[in-house]
């Protein structure tokens, strides 16, 4: 076996096993403090008027682009039920928030120093990354009563690489447990399924301009994941989730009346082409950046 420099060989063992791995105090109380009020002073500062989810079909493609380039930006998007009948906000706009993305680690001076760190360089060469670099960030809020469920997925299928390369560092901002919505994820799921769809830019309509998303069917298969066999992963404040590209993972609403705030990074290796139907681009004066 090489030389690890950030997992023992048992959890390396856990992980290849699992396809996902806990590791507990990954970052300090503190730090995530700072990450917490961060997130908050992004949501205070947010624009309303600039995007909206609101259900007419102008909205919703206005809603599309802004997706569509949030890749090289920080970007707020609310949850669907922070809404009434009438497009009104039910809650106040901090409540509303789904999340931040996609840039976050590349743009905030605060969650940037949380990135690019040792300890996830040294877990990117133990996990066999030759060129790891982060392909997007998201701070995820999981509204108490209003967060909405997050429905079973592979991450590759959002950010793809051939080979598969994607990997998720889920990162806890207050302690995740089964009534606020934690992650939950199919133990072997990584090795035991293949991957079915990619979610790829459409520019199958002249108008759109690649201006819109949808899924393309990959391999002959149909998903037949285990349900039954997904666990739950209850986490401390601080901990952190590596949670493989093509582990079958999800998490349930939370109707809990407390927040289940977390800061999740995508990584990929850039050995790897990152090829132009990806939803997720970036301007080319802005690349991915290495992580060294
Ligand atoms: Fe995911």
């Amino acid at each position: 076996m090489t030389d690890l420099s950030f997992l023992n060989s048992s959890q390396l063992e856990e992980y290849q096993k699992n396809g996902f791995l806990v590791i507990e105090n990954f970052i300090d109380a503190g730090k995530v403090d700072l990450l917490r009020k961060a997130a908050e002073k992004i949501v205070d500062d947010f624009d309303m008027s600039r995007v909206s989810v609101f259900s007419t079909k102008t909205q919703v493609e206005k809603s599309d682009a802004y997706f569509l380039e949030s890749g090289d930006k920080i970007s707020c998007f609310f949850e669907e039920d922070a809404f009434n009948e009438n497009q009104e906000l039910t809650v106040e706009k901090s409540k509303a928030i789904n999340k931040i993305g996609h840039a976050i680690h590349d743009l905030h001076p605060e969650f940037k120093s949380v990135s690019y760190t040792e300890k996830l360089k040294a877990l990117t060469s133990d996990l066999g990354f030759k060129k790891p670099v982060i392909a997007q960030s998201q701070y995820i809020f999981k509204q108490p009563s209003i967060g909405g469920v997050v429905s079973p997925h592979m991450d590759a299928t959002f950010l793809f690489t051939d080979p598969v390369s994607c990997t998720g560092i889920w990162i806890a901002m207050e302690d995740a447990t089964i009534t606020n919505g934690c992650l939950q994820a199919i133990p072997g799921s990584h090795d035991n399924y293949p991957l079915t769809k990619r979610f790829v830019r459409d520019a199958s309509d002249a108008y759109s301009q690649a201006n819109k998303t949808t899924f393309i069917p990959l391999n002959e298969v149909q998903e037949d994941w285990d349900m039954e066999a997904m666990v739950p992963l209850e986490v401390k404040k601080g901990d952190m989730i590596i949670l493989h590209g093509k582990c079958v993972h999800m998490s349930y609403e939370n109707r809990s009346g407390h927040s289940r705030h977390a800061y999740v990074m995508h990584l990929i290796d850039s050995e790897y082409e990152w090829d132009e139907l990806n939803w997720l681009q970036r301007a080319s004066d802005f690349p991915f950046i290495e992580l060294n």
